[in-house]
């Protein structure tokens, strides 16, 4: 069967854990044939197409255009994305949305305070210290998804917990096959 081509789109907070998530998720993609697959990466995006822009809402709205177009072009072309970033503006979200069609939104959500507590970066304590302006969650908006396909809260969940949420929302979209139960 031709792979039909869908962007899985992860948002939340810095450190929620949408990379891990969709570095979970891609093996278990690749195990039911979807094996056309690219992950874009909102901090490795930065090293390169998205190289020099900051954290205002211009920058970061440049940003998420960009790996949204990526998206788009690769969607079109029966890939699967998987997309992480923080992307915290709801609207710009949606216009990407409505380019890629086959969009699937996870909203990863995790607490400041549990985020603090983690602070696998150490970015969260400088934040709050004032050390790095405009830090999401901390000193700059976050708009939640109001309407995301799967919700994962990655501080009541552990990770295969909502690992199989997305993977059952997938399946239930059609775009992968259901697992062979042997
Ligand atoms: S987005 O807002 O444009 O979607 P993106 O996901 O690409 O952000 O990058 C977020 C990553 O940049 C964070 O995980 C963190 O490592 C780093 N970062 C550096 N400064 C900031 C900041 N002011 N706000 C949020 N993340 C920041």
């Amino acid at each position: 069967m031709e792979q039909k081509g869908f962007t899985v789109w992860f948002t939340g907070l810095s450190g929620a854990g949408k990379t891990t998530i969709a570095d979970a998720i891609e093996p278990l993609l690749r195990e039911r044939g979807i094996t056309k697959l690219e992950k874009l990466d909102g901090d490795v995006v930065r090293t390169h197409l998205s190289k020099g822009l900051g954290f205002s809402k211009e920058d970061r709205d440049t940003n998420i255009r960009r790996i949204g177009w990526v998206a788009e072009v690769l969607t079109r072309n029966g890939v699967c994305v998987l997309a992480s970033a923080i992307s915290p503006y709801r609207e710009i979200r949606d216009e990407v949305k409505a380019g890629v069609g086959n969009f699937v939104e996870v909203y990863v959500s995790c607490s400041i305070e549990e985020l603090t507590r983690r602070d696998v970066k150490g970015l969260y304590e400088k934040a709050i210290k004032g050390e790095i302006k405009n830090f999401t969650g901390v000193s700059d908006p976050y708009e939640a998804p109001t309407n995301a396909d799967v919700v994962v809260d990655s501080e009541k969940e552990d990770l295969a917990e909502s690992v199989a949420k997305v993977m059952a929302k997938l399946e239930g979209l059609g775009y992968v096959p259901a697992a062979v139960r042997g």
